[in-house]
């Protein structure tokens, strides 16, 4: 007799492209793992150090992936296919990677496919339950991206709109370095914000037409900011860091939605979700809440875990792509660059 139950379809995927050494396990778009190890080696530096972080990679990598396989209760022999990140990001970290999951797809003579890291931010929120339905908007907001992206499926993802200089996650870790905090300043501007006042301190919004974004200007007055500040009172920031860090965040948040918000009334699509590592951040998220509320727009938001990087974005990407009969050759290339 025929089953009646179709086949299920487990992919096992990897994400190293930059310093968090990432494998989760996914089974009919459902995540069964998520496992995470960050890199505290790059701490001292204020930044991430490419090599330190290749090295780390290659620490890492077997009791992740062992990890993730285990917690999700099944076999290497049930995985149906590999999946791994092969860009943007660093060429040392995606290499690591990469070579392991070829391995892996080469030795259980299962397919390889190849998935770039931006466009498993955005399908991140097919995680969300419910899911957005399609034409979605996304902010997505990493360390090194800033984008709205129109999604019209899984594989028809448009950038309509970027930034010209600095990313939103940019502009928070710089802003963070200038009161002094460690890398990455982003989480901890958020954390000081919840006590500060938002409107304390008035930090101008760049005018870009369109749909771009520009961060270099508000990094700029930031830095005059404080330096006249300090000038006048040595103990300007300790006295105000909470304010100071509500501001900033008050006006990054206030650029990202404003944007966000013309971008939905430009398309009318009225979906809008957030995504990458800055939509972690609580002002970006009730915010976006509070714009969904007042224009009657239906908004997602991620979990925490599937907004900083990490590889169960990757899996469900890589699902669609499975779905979609897409797999690559085991000599696909990585690269750094961000082009889709
Ligand atoms: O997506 P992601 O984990 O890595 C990249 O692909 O870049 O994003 C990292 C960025 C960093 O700039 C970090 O400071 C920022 O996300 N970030 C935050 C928060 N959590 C992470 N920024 C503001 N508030 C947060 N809660
Ligand atoms: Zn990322």
């Amino acid at each position: 007799m025929k089953s009646l139950v179709s086949k299920s379809i487990s992919i096992l995927a990897i994400e190293s492209s930059c310093d968090e050494t990432a494998a989760s396990v996914c089974r009919n778009g459902q995540i069964l793992s998520n496992i995470i190890a960050n890199q505290t080696v790059h701490e001292a530096y204020g930044g991430v150090v490419p090599e330190l972080a290749s090295r780390a990679h290659l620490q890492n990598i077997v009791p992740v992936v062992d990890n993730a396989i285990k917690k999700a209760g099944i076999s290497l022999s049930e995985i149906d296919a590999v999946a791994f990140t092969s860009a943007p990001g660093l060429i040392g970290s995606l290499l690591v990677g990469a070579q392991f999951a070829k391995s892996l797809a080469l030795s259980l003579n299962k397919p390889l496919i190849a998935v770039h890291h931006m466009q498993a931010h955005v399908l991140a929120n097919l995680l969300n339950d419910p899911p957005p339905s399609y034409p979605f908007l996304c902010l997505t907001v990493s360390g090194g991206h800033t984008q709205i992206v129109l999604c019209h499926s899984p594989d028809q993802l448009t950038v309509i709109g970027q930034t010209r200089d600095d990313a939103a996650g940019e502009a928070f870790d710089k802003s963070a370095k200038l009161l002094g905090l460690p890398y990455p300043g982003g989480p901890l501007i958020d954390k000081f914000a919840k006590e500060g006042d938002p409107l304390r301190f008035k930090f101008p919004e760049p005018q870009i037409a369109g749909l771009d974004f520009s961060f270099s200007g508000l990094k700029t007055s930031i830095l005059y900011f404080l330096q006249d500040n300090e000038k006048k009172d040595g103990e300007f920031i300790n006295k105000n860091l909470a304010d100071i860090c509500a501001s900033i965040q008050h006006r990054i948040v206030s650029i990202l939605l404003n944007k966000l918000e013309k971008a939905a009334l430009q398309t009318g699509i009225r979906q809008l979700c957030i995504a990458g590592g800055v939509s972690a951040n609580s002002g970006l998220r009730e915010g976006l809440i509070t714009l969904g509320e007042k224009r009657h727009w239906e908004t997602f938001i991620p979990k925490f875990e599937y907004c900083t990087d990490n590889a169960a974005m990757i899996a469900i990407t890589a699902y669609h792509k499975y779905l979609a009969g897409e797999s690559v050759a085991l000599n696909v290339p990585v690269s750094a660059r961000a082009e889709w």
